[in-house]
């Protein structure tokens, strides 16, 4: 079939009113498009020959009072493929579209974007192809969406463009598709958007610094595979709803903004694998509720900045392969609810915090190949959670300590390349990946 004659059908099915009749019609159209596999009872009960309201009683089908659909849900039918059918856009009453991990393939219907009372389309975890719906002659774009979820398909193009009129819109997840060209500066005016997920695409182009004005955004995920021009823009710090900020791999340039401590309510904030380079703001230290803290695999230089001994919420810290140097600050000791430090491959020098261990539950310490010297302190297992322990390639003394010998919870220990002769208590050696222990 030519493929303007399906669009052309479409218009005049469209005009020639809506009605639980042409519902019926389009699940049909539908249900051919699927594929159910032999062995399966799946859309059984959706009756070709069905009159209406039969059809609100399809599995996955829910109606209104008129016996309009209002919502379908094919999420958990064990569908083998198909693709979705153009004529899905007759359902001019349909509010929740979910067909999440159909199996689907082929392209999103264009015609969805018509779709009047769409307000929920979940599209997440399909092999959906090409580009995402784009606004067609000057016809309604997705008018009154409010959440779209197009996770992990194979969408590609540019990012839809979603701006000042999808005023409802409050989640949006394309993240794990292969979307390209730069981050639409028009998904700043979605004034509801409290979602942001772009992160696993081929994105491009700098960050927004206007998306500083998405006021509700509460997470954004814009990392993995896209590859950045410059760096963090430092008006980001303006996001006061932000709970969870994960930038991660995307070849962000240049200096973390010290306006990033403004962002009050952040509890997770992943900037590692990146080209992040100059010192750590020790205006970090402001984020009072920062549960997570990731700034590995960057060029950071400079100490770890005293400021971050007022995250007294931390539970872990990643600042691995940077180039830090100077002491562990005492405070990592102090830090109640630090369960993983991870300080490995910096050029750290002094000794280990006295008190690691004894007032946090300790789950991993990592701070292999730095310069540190002295001892081991004695109560790294004092919470009884430590199960990993790799202290190699530093200058640490003897004696290792006999309360890890007795430490139940340790799976791992690598204590190898320091200067840790004489005894060493028995049960280490027991362990996995025990290292040398000289
Ligand atoms: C659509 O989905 C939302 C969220 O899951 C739900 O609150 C709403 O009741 C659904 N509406 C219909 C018509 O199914
Ligand atoms: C869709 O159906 C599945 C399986 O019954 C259910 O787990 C899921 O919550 C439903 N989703 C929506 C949005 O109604
Ligand atoms: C979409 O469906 C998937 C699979 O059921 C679910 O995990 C996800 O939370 C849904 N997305 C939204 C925004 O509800
Ligand atoms: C996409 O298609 C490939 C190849 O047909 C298949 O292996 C994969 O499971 C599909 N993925 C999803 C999410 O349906
Ligand atoms: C989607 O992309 C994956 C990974 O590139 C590929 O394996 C799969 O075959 C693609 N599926 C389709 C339907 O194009
Ligand atoms: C990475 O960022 C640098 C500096 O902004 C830029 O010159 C370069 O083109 C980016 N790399 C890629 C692969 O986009
Ligand atoms: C911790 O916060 C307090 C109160 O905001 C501030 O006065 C102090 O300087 C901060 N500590 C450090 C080490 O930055
Ligand atoms: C440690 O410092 C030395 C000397 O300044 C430098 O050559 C080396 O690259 C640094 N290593 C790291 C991991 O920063």
């Amino acid at each position: 079939m030519p493929p303007l004659l399906p669009l052309l059908l479409l218009s005049l099915l469209a005009s020639a009113s809506a009605s639980p009749k042409w519902d019926v019609y389009a699940l049909v159209k539908m249900k051919a498009a699927l594929l159910v596999p032999a062995t399966s009872t799946a859309l059984a009960d959706w009756d070709p020959a069905a009159t209406p309201p039969a059809h609100c009683s399809f599995s996955g089908v829910s109606c209104d009072a008129a016996a309009r659909v209002v919502g379908i849900n094919l999420t958990g039918m064990p569908l083998q493929g198909g693709v979705l059918p153009p004529e899905v856009a007759l359902l001019d009453a349909l509010e929740n579209l979910t067909v999440a991990a159909c199996s689907l393939a082929g392209s999103v219907p264009a015609s969805l974007a018509a779709l009047p009372a769409l307000r929920h389309l979940n599209l997440s975890n399909n092999n959906f192809t090409g580009p995402f719906p784009t606004p067609a002659g000057g016809g309604p774009y997705f008018p009154v969406l409010e959440v779209v979820d197009a996770y992990n398909n194979n969408l590609s193009g540019p990012l839809p463009p979603f701006g000042a009129a999808h005023a409802r819109l409050r989640y949006l997840h394309l993240g794990g598709n292969y979307f390209s060209g730069a981050i639409r500066e028009s998904y700043a005016d979605l004034a509801a958007l409290e979602y942001l997920g772009l992160n696993g695409n081929s994105l491009s182009g700098r960050v927004p610094a206007s998306l500083a004005r998405l006021k509700r955004l509460r997470e954004m995920y814009i990392g993995y595979f896209n590859l950045f021009d410059g760096g963090i823009p430092q008006e980001l710090g303006e996001l006061d709803s932000l709970v969870r900020l994960d930038m991660s791999s995307c070849n962000l340039t240049g200096p973390i903004p010290q306006e990033l401590g403004r962002l009050a309510r952040l509890d997770t904030l992943f900037l590692q694998m990146n080209r992040l380079s100059g010192e750590i703001p020790t205006e970090l230290g402001d984020i009072k509720d920062l549960k997570s803290l990731d700034l590995s695999m960057n060029q950071f230089i400079g100490e770890i900045p005293a400021g971050l001994a007022n995250l007294t919420s931390l539970r872990l810290l990643h600042l691995f392969r940077n180039h830090l140097h100077g002491n562990i600050p005492e405070f990592m000791a102090d830090l109640p609810h630090l369960e993983v430090l991870q300080l490995w491959e910096n050029n750290l020098t002094g000794h280990l915090p006295a008190g690691l261990g004894k007032n946090s539950p300790l789950k991993m310490l990592d701070v292999a190949t730095n310069h540190l010297t002295g001892q081991i302190p004695p109560d790294l297992c004092a919470g009884r959670k430590l199960e990993i322990l790799v202290l190699m390639e530093n200058g640490l003394s003897s004696p290792v300590p006999e309360s890890l010998a007795v430490c139940k919870t340790l799976k791992r220990i690598r204590l190898g390349k320091n200067m840790l002769s004489g005894s060493v208590p028995a049960r280490l050696f027991e362990l996995p990946d025990a290292g040398e222990q000289a």
